[in-house]
């Protein structure tokens, strides 16, 4: 580029101030977009045809067909650490750096696994509904049993960062012993929490609370399925904040309702927005949040700062503070 005059930014939803005015300070011509609900595939595709930059976020579809569209775009910087949305490796064939907002969000993520874990643990959200349909009875020492966490095993899916602090968490609160399945070990987790490596049915086998924290690719789309929860303990707890694609929605429905498991904790579903008659919301052993994980004042401003960074490092020094391919970086 030229001059910083002539970067063309698109925003496509309203992130919190911080980004967009760092972005402006740059000089950059910011334009965001998507005030009142995300924009239509139409709409975006139409309003990136005319930016050099974008700032998007998972809800926008960033597939072969927008890439191919629009592959005049210098830079992509996603707003989101997952982004399962982006085709990056098609992103890549066309030589367009693909940012991330990694670690800012992994303390808010993972305080809403814990969250979930006891909630689902003593069913909070059933109980707190059945005070407002009036039923909030006599003491009833058989019912309404929850189960406590106190020493029980841990299992997380996908050991990075949201993982680790999920684990530090349930460790420091309940003494809770650490195991894992990801395609890499983590050494360092493995020395601080003394978590240990396990195949991926000893991860189902063993564990009392199963924490998703993966990202969702061709690997594990729908991989806690029938067959999974069947492998289950009947006790287990099975959390998901990662993705809703990670997990088969029917099958946990049918594994809630038949008891092969004891409860789920969702921050994500497929779809999301959820159905307002969804079967899990009304469960007993289940809790729902609207992919909420992030969602703190200080994570989503975190979130905007670095979105932002990203495409100014881009233009600045050629590089990224977190690039999803950095080897096109290398290529410029
Ligand atoms: C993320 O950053 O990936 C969160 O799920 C918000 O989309």
């Amino acid at each position: 580029m030229s001059s910083n005059q002539s970067v063309k930014v698109l925003v496509t939803r309203d992130i919190p101030q911080i980004g967009v005015d760092l972005l402006r300070k740059e000089g950059y011509d910011v334009t965001v977009m998507g005030y009142d609900k995300p924009l239509t595939a139409d709409e975006l595709l139409q309003a990136a045809k005319k930016a050099d930059a974008l700032l998007c976020l998972g809800s926008n579809k960033i597939d072969e067909v927008f890439l191919h569209e629009c592959k005049h775009l210098q830079v992509i910087s996603q707003f989101a650490v997952g982004y399962d949305n982006i085709n990056v490796p098609v992103a890549t064939k066309l030589g367009i750096p693909v940012g991330n907002t990694p670690e800012v969000l992994s303390d808010a993520t993972a305080d809403i696994a814990f969250g979930l874990m006891i909630a689902v643990s003593r069913k909070f959200f059933y109980l707190h509904n059945t005070i407002s349909k009036g039923e909030w009875g006599f003491f009833q020492p058989k019912k309404n049993l929850g189960i406590e966490l106190k020493n029980k095993t841990l299992g997380v899916f996908g050991l990075g960062r949201i993982g680790t602090e999920m684990a530090r968490r349930c460790k420091g609160a309940y003494h809770m012993t650490v195991i894992y399945h990801s395609r890499n070990r983590n050494v360092q987790a493995e020395k601080e929490l003394n978590a240990k490596w396990v195949s991926f049915d000893e991860l189902l086998q063993q564990s009392d609370v199963l924490s998703v924290h993966s990202v969702l690719s061709e690997e594990t789309k729908g991989i806690f399925n029938k067959a999974a929860f069947g492998k289950m303990k009947p006790s287990a707890i099975f959390i998901n904040t990662s993705r809703g694609g990670v997990h088969n929605e029917a099958d946990l429905i049918d594994a809630l309702t038949t008891k092969t498991i004891w409860g789920a904790g969702l921050d994500v579903t497929n779809p999301e927005p959820m159905q307002k008659d969804n079967p899990l919301l009304f469960m007993e052993n289940a809790a729902v949040l609207p992919h909420i994980g992030s969602g703190t004042v200080e994570a989503r401003n975190a979130m905007s700062q670095l979105a932002a960074e990203n495409i100014i490092a881009f233009y600045k020094t050629g590089t990224m503070k977190n690039c999803l391919n950095p080897e096109v970086l290398l290529r410029k």
